[in-house]
């Protein structure tokens, strides 16, 4: 038997993207504007959700699921369903950053197993626009903050490990290179 609704639900489900990883190239890609919100984007909206709650992280860039495009997606709430405050950003833009700074200790879903202290701004001000087309401004504070300026790095193809010295950085790309090519790690 068919459950025509039961299809209809899987027809729709969201899912779950490969993410991609160090030393894939396209991570190094300035990422292009978004023109319009369509269908398609909701879709990829939507499944960049899901595979950021599934990983699990606090932000996702359109670019680390293999989409060069301006949008990222952020929750920074609790871990509990009840407790998610999802927010999706179209063509983000840092408008002002504050001048205290935050030490962090941050990881990447696209560098697995490598978390670095980074120091940015404790404040920034983003102005961006929303799933439906208007645009917002906010002040981010703290982990957000942190977070919504590691995203829009990837935006333009910056990662964590350039905060590294070129020694550091370089043994980090070398064992990921390994990894890519089915060798152990040293
Ligand atoms: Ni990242």
């Amino acid at each position: 038997m068919i459950d025509r609704n039961r299809r209809l639900a899987y027809v729709t489900a969201m899912a779950v993207l490969p993410i991609i990883v160090l030393p894939d190239p396209l991570l190094r890609k300035t990422s292009a504007p978004i023109e319009r919100v369509d269908e398609k984007l909701q879709r990829l909206i939507d499944d960049m959700f899901e595979t950021m709650y599934d990983a699990p992280g606090v932000g996702l860039a359109a670019v680390q699921v293999g989409v060069p495009r301006r949008l990222i997606v952020l929750d920074v709430g609790g871990e509990k369903e009840d407790e998610r405050r999802p927010l999706v950003m179209l063509n983000p833009e840092i408008v002002r950053l504050g001048p205290e700074l935050r030490m962090h200790e941050e990881g990447c879903l696209s560098i697995p197993d490598v978390r670095i202290e980074i120091e940015r701004p404790s404040t920034a001000t983003v102005r961006f626009t929303d799933r439906d087309g208007n645009v917002q401004e906010i002040d981010a504070e703290g982990l957000l903050a942190t977070a919504v300026q590691h995203e829009i790095d990837h935006l333009n193809g910056k990662l964590i490990i350039d905060k590294l010295s070129r020694l550091k950085r370089d043994m980090v790309v070398r064992r990921f290179k390994k990894q890519a090519k089915g060798e152990p790690a040293d």
